[in-house]
């Protein structure tokens, strides 16, 4: 026995040492005794497109992070993670194929990883929960957010709502009160802009237009409307290559430059507009369209691969080789996301082992089938708890499926991104040191042109100078009719109607008021207010016109019918002032049946005419600042008739006044009136109406030009009209000093002029006067009926 016992002991100590130098025969042994330790669980992998180089590199990645998954203590022990995959080359067809394989051939895959492209996790995730099988997708849609559709899908990438806020936040720093929004139409992009429309008018901030693309190759027609919308802040949501096409465009149509701002999505390979085949525009154009645009992405790299810990399990020193290789790598943003998104489906099923133990019966990951809801339920919650940080930095998902991310704003500067702004969630901004956000013109772009609607007036030099002007007028009408009254027994005054002439003044004077009226400040003034200053101003011009003409027109029929009836056919004429007042009278009567009939049918408005604008401070033309000044006018529906109404009358008026002065061109009686004045008063009234009306019409939309033709014509046609019926009386009445007056006609040179000295009575001086008078019209009569018969004889 004592022999046997070291000879077999010898034998084990040789076999053993024989299988140590035996490498294939010690796995053999390992694996033998691991075959009841070591279960292979598998995940499904939906990989994009097999010949994109943006793509190609994904399923290595990923198995190798399924090789680092299995190679690292502490995840997943006990099991071996294998992956089942294939390309979906971006179509959902081939994705579901890929599904059917899953499902009907080999083993069971307990969760999957994509698909990558949202056009395919809308399809394919809808179908994947009636498999129960849990989803980890870099893809982000607004769609997949949708927990009643998509209650399996977990997000690990950036979720483009995320940005939201951040844009939201971002605009109102920037002070911007518009935007546009421009963006490719498909499910991933329209209903983020949807709710990022929503957030910004919940916001206060408007919305000019969104301008959803169909064909990305031509946006023409919604770059046109970004143009006439005058849009400066355009927020666009383009994948790259589309976006390039945009920016192409953006470039012909020329809205880059200080006064645009295009906001981009941040998550575009670096350079992503260079080099694209089906773009017109050259890389540089491209650029110069792009150059300073702002972009916002969550997506981040963590800042030192040192800091990579799975939840406790650090990376061993060749896996970290490998993670600083890709943390290294140029546009990695696909693959790290990649890694990390394998590494979330990693640890949500080590920490779904556990879980699944208590379970009643208890069961293995390995042991899940397509029926098992249960276990879905826990690979899910797992998920959704999951913590760790990867080499995108720290990844935690929310309830409902999202990541949670920083936001970050940056800026293309000299053609790379520069991160210059960490947006938080609170809505509050984070500058970087060293990054500052730069602008192609000194100051921030503003969000358009500002209109200032301003109520125009005025201004002050004019109105002064014209109502000083007018006040003068008023003085002397007063003046003039202190006198008239005062003197209304001198002859000189007497036999030329004081009270026909104080109808005068008083006409002159209701025209001075139209002035004052026009020139108020109306400013302050409501809509209603203003209505009834317009129909204030039109009775006193229509009612001083009917006055004041009125009463020249009255007295000149008198001349007329004196001289062209009386004299030649030798009858006698009854006008009395009564007479000629009651006519002025009736013209006054029309003047307010036609401004009542107005004021009562016309259905008055305001009309406001917006002028052009004008740039309110030069000094900073950038800011875009302008001043409208706004015209109020009176209108009504009938405007036109009334308007043409009154300008007939007035025109009938002024056309037999004319007419008349015409008649009466020869006849000149000093003393006994004033004819060739009244004649030349009614000249001027009308030259001045002729003249002041069209111009009135042309620069109707000209404040102070108006007011300035409206107050000179009626100032100067008013002044003139008073001095010259009131001036010569005033004169004769001062040279005859109430002592003698005679009246003669002087029309005719081969009359001899009577001589004045003739000391006598009031009394008998008119008598005098009239039998001359009488003696001077006989005189007439008969040189006339001579030149008749000599006209006849020849
Ligand atoms: C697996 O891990 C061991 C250490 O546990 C290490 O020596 C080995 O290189 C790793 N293999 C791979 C392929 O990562
Ligand atoms: C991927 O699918 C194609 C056919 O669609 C098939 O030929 C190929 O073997 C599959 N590859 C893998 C890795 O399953
Ligand atoms: C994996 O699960 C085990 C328990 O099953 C746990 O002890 C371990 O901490 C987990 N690993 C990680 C990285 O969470
Ligand atoms: C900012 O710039 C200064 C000087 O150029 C430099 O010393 C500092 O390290 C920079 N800071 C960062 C965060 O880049």
């Amino acid at each position: 026995m004592r022999l046997r016992v070291p000879a077999s002991m010898c034998l084990l100590l040789t076999i053993v040492a024989y299988l140590a130098e035996l490498p294939e025969f010690q796995g053999m042994v390992t694996a033998e005794r691991d075959s009841q330790e070591i279960r292979p669980i598998y995940i499904g992998g939906f990989f994009p497109i097999e010949s994109h180089p943006f793509f190609a590199s994904l399923p290595l990645t990923v198995q190798t992070a399924v090789n680092h998954v299995n190679n690292l203590t502490g995840i997943l022990d006990g099991y071996e993670l294998r992956m089942r995959w294939n390309w979906t080359q971006g179509s959902p067809a081939n994705a579901l194929r890929l599904l059917n394989d899953f499902v009907q051939n080999g083993p069971p895959v307990l969760m999957t990883w994509g698909p990558m492209f949202s056009s395919v996790a809308v399809v394919v995730n809808e179908v994947l929960p009636r498999y129960n099988i849990a989803q980890v997708v870099i893809a982000s849609s607004t769609t997949l957010k949708d927990r009643a559709r998509y209650p399996l899908t977990v997000q690990v990438s950036v979720d483009e709502d995320l940005l939201n806020p951040a844009r939201v936040a971002f605009v109102k720093r920037m002070g911007w009160r518009r935007v546009a929004l421009i963006f490719e139409d498909n499910q991933y992009f329209r209903q983020n802009m949807a709710k990022l429309a929503e957030k910004l008018l919940e916001n206060g901030i408007t919305v000019l237009t969104t301008e959803a693309v169909t064909n990305a190759e031509h946006p023409d027609e919604q770059i046109q409307s970004l143009k006439r919308h005058d849009a400066r802040v355009i927020i666009t949501a383009f994948y790259p290559e589309p976006a390039a096409k945009l920016f192409c465009k953006v470039y012909t149509a020329k809205l880059f430059g200080a006064k645009y701002v295009w906001i981009l999505p941040g998550w575009y390979p670096d350079g992503w507009w260079r080099d694209l085949p089906d773009v017109p525009c050259d890389n540089e154009e491209t650029a110069t369209a792009l150059d300073l645009h702002v972009a916002f992405d969550g997506d981040q790299a963590v800042s030192e691969v040192s800091r990579i810990d799975f939840n406790g399990v650090k990376p061993f020193p060749e896996q970290i080789e490998y993670l600083e290789s890709l943390h290294n790598m140029e546009d990695n943003s696909r693959d790290i996301y990649a890694y990390d998104c394998l590494f979330t489906m990693a640890l949500a099923l080590n920490a779904s082992i556990g879980e699944l133990r208590q379970l009643d019966p208890a069961r293995r990951l390995d042991e899940f089938n397509y029926g098992d809801q249960e276990m879905a339920q826990i690979l899910l919650r797992n998920t959704l708890q999951t913590e760790f940080v990867g080499l995108t930095d720290r990844v935690v998902i929310g309830k409902g499926g999202v990541r949670h991310t920083t936001v970050y704003v940056e800026q293309l500067q000299n053609e790379h991104p520069v991160r210059i702004l960490n947006y938080f969630a609170d809505g509050e901004y984070e500058t970087i040191p060293n990054a500052t956000i730069q602008w192609k013109g000194s100051v921030i772009p503003v969000d358009g042109k500002t209109e200032i609607p301003i109520l125009t007036q005025i201004s002050l030099p004019f109105q002064i100078s014209i109502y000083t002007a007018a006040g003068i007028g008023v003085m002397l009408s007063v003046i003039f009719l202190a006198l008239n009254i005062a003197l209304r027994n001198q002859r000189a005054i007497k036999i030329s109607s004081p009270i026909i002439n104080n109808l005068i003044v008083m006409g002159c004077l209701l025209l001075y008021t139209s002035v004052f009226v026009s020139g108020v400040d109306t400013s302050g003034i409501t809509d209603g207010a203003f209505i009834v200053l317009c129909y204030v101003k039109v009775g006193l011009v229509c009612v001083g016109i009917s006055l004041s003409f009125g009463s020249l027109l009255v007295k000149t029929y008198r001349i007329f019918a004196i001289f062209q009836k009386a004299v030649a056919r030798f009858k006698k004429i009854d006008l009395p002032d009564k007479k000629l007042m009651s006519v002025v009278m009736a013209l006054v009567l029309v003047d307010c049946v036609i401004v009542t009939l107005w004021v009562f049918l016309g259905q008055s408005t305001i009309r406001t005419i917006n002028l052009d604008p004008k740039l309110s401070d030069t000094a900073s033309p950038e800011s875009e600042t302008y001043i409208i000044p706004v015209l109020r006018q009176c209108g009504s529906i009938y405007e036109i008739y009334f308007t043409c109404a009154i300008y007939a009358f007035k025109g009938i008026l002024l056309v037999f006044g004319v007419f008349l002065s015409w008649e009466i061109r020869n006849v000149s009686v000093t003393g006994l009136n004033d004819s060739k004045y009244i004649a030349f008063s009614v000249y001027i009234v009308g030259i001045t109406i002729v003249l002041a009306v069209p111009a009135l019409q042309v620069f109707v939309n000209n404040v102070d030009i108006h007011f300035c033709i409206f107050g000179v014509a009626i100032v100067f046609a008013n002044t003139v009209v008073l001095c010259l019926v009131f001036v010569p009386k005033f004169a004769l009445c001062y040279s005859s000093r109430g002592s003698q007056l005679h009246i003669s006609l002087m029309d005719a040179p081969s009359v001899p002029t009577t001589s004045t000295s003739l000391p006598a009575s009031c009394r008998d001086r008119n008598r005098l006067g009239e039998l001359r008078d009488t003696l001077r019209q006989k005189q007439e009569s008969l040189a006339d009926l001579l030149r008749a018969c000599q006209a006849q004889a020849k």
